[in-house]
């Protein structure tokens, strides 16, 4: 039988992320010894008050389908989130909550995409966003990262390229500060940069904020608080895997235009119908407590950031102000192999780290730094040795 399907879901590669951190687990259930620098997730534990709200709200009988795209109290929790830590005032009808910032991005995608429709992704990007552009039927377009992404103090997205990559088509950018994989955190002349274009252009700005708490050399600036004229073509995207090691409990948030909101939450009605209750009860306890709730694990994420920083010295790599990543540069060494072959042979020799591809740059590895320290100093030494070989050779 001839078997037929969808051209545009046929077309999607699964998540590199997630196949390389399932190739490591399983690597090391052979015994193998393995330094994971492939996970995208804090290795703190959720904070014990909030695995206690849930337990409380599951004996309370939280069990029952809730409202699509967010209770209420939830979507009350994150107006006063927005409002505390990043001056913006959005009313609740404005907010819609669903199932990890990936689900909610994906609806956006959906709601705001008709096909051809053209997103703009400055490189290096999410890898999720270009599968899910595609599978909404748009169409990605990358715009290379300026050579200054390496350097001390220059820009890290090419202002001109993006400008000339726009075209009839384009209808949205999407920008992703603190950024993954790059660590690079958008400064204001930045954003006031992007908030001209998107203005001029006339284009949605989708900005991915999932990394906010992670912003270590500068502060994190919401592009809605530099720029309030773009209200109407802003949504912000947030939720609670990063900020509050929260990977597994799924919430994220979209807040932007009613008009747009109200399709993403007719999608949620239509797909996961509702965040459980009692994860809802807990996503809200930790929102209101805030960054407090985290402030000793997010320090010791900068304390490894800066001993990773210190053990690469004299390596090229993205500035890494904030998220839990850098972004090493390795074209010197890669003498005719891709990064994609060189991430492979370090998996052999027991080391993950995901290559550049995955987010559009080919020449760069992706190392989380969230390993405990002296786990995190050995495997940075491997690392080092591993790639050093290659330069002799
Ligand atoms: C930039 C970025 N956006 C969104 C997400 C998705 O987060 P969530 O766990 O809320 O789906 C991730 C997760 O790795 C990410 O790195």
């Amino acid at each position: 039988m001839e078997r037929l399907f969808s051209h545009r879901i046929a077309s999607l590669s699964p998540s590199p992320t997630l196949a390389l951190n399932s190739k490591a687990a399983e690597l090391a259930a052979t015994g193998k010894k393995i330094f994971n620098f492939a996970v995208g997730e804090p290795d703190f534990s959720t904070p014990e008050s909030v695995v206690e709200v849930a337990i409380d709200s599951l004996r309370r009988g939280r069990t029952r389908y809730g409202a699509s795209g967010g209770g209420k109290p939830l979507r009350e929790a994150v107006a006063a989130k927005l409002q505390r830590d990043n001056g913006l005032h959005f009313a609740i009808d404005e907010i819609v909550c669903g199932i990890g910032a990936k689900e909610i991005l994906f609806h956006v995608f959906l709601a705001l995409l008709n096909d051809g429709d053209e997103v703009l992704l400055p490189a290096p990007y999410w890898v999720s966003y270009t599968d899910q552009i595609r599978a909404a039927g748009g169409v990605a377009v990358p715009i290379a990262p300026p050579a200054s992404l390496t350097a001390a103090d220059g820009e890290a997205i090419d202002f001109d390229g993006l400008e000339r990559a726009i075209t009839a088509r384009t209808r949205a950018i999407v920008i992703n500060s603190p950024n993954n994989p790059s660590g690079y955190v958008l400064g204001q002349s930045e954003l006031e940069k992007l908030a001209a274009l998107a203005l001029k252009h006339k284009i949605w700005v989708i900005a991915d904020e999932i990394y906010e708490y992670m912003a270590f050399e500068r502060p994190h600036l919401s592009l809605l608080a530099v720029c309030p004229q773009l209200r109407s073509q802003f949504i912000l995207i947030n939720g609670l895997s990063k900020g509050f090691a929260m990977t597994g409990w799924r919430v994220g948030y979209a807040a932007g235009p009613k008009d747009a909101m109200d399709l993403v939450r007719n999608l949620e009605s239509h797909s996961s119908t509702c965040i459980p209750g009692f994860i809802e009860d807990a996503a809200t306890f930790a929102l209101t407590q805030g960054r407090n709730l985290m402030a000793s694990a997010i320090a010791t994420l900068d304390d490894r950031r800066k001993l990773t920083m210190a053990a690469l010295e004299g390596f090229n790599f993205a500035r890494p102000d904030g998220a839990f990543y850098v972004f090493l540069d390795v074209r010197q060494f890669c003498k005719g192999r891709t990064t994609l072959a060189i991430s492979g042979l370090l998996m052999e020799a027991g080391i993950a780290v995901v290559p550049g591809e995955a987010f559009g740059v080919p020449g760069f590895l992706r190392i989380s730094y969230t390993l405990a320290e002296q786990e995190l100093l050995a495997g940075l030494e491997k690392v080092k040795k591993f790639l050093r070989q290659f330069e002799r050779v």
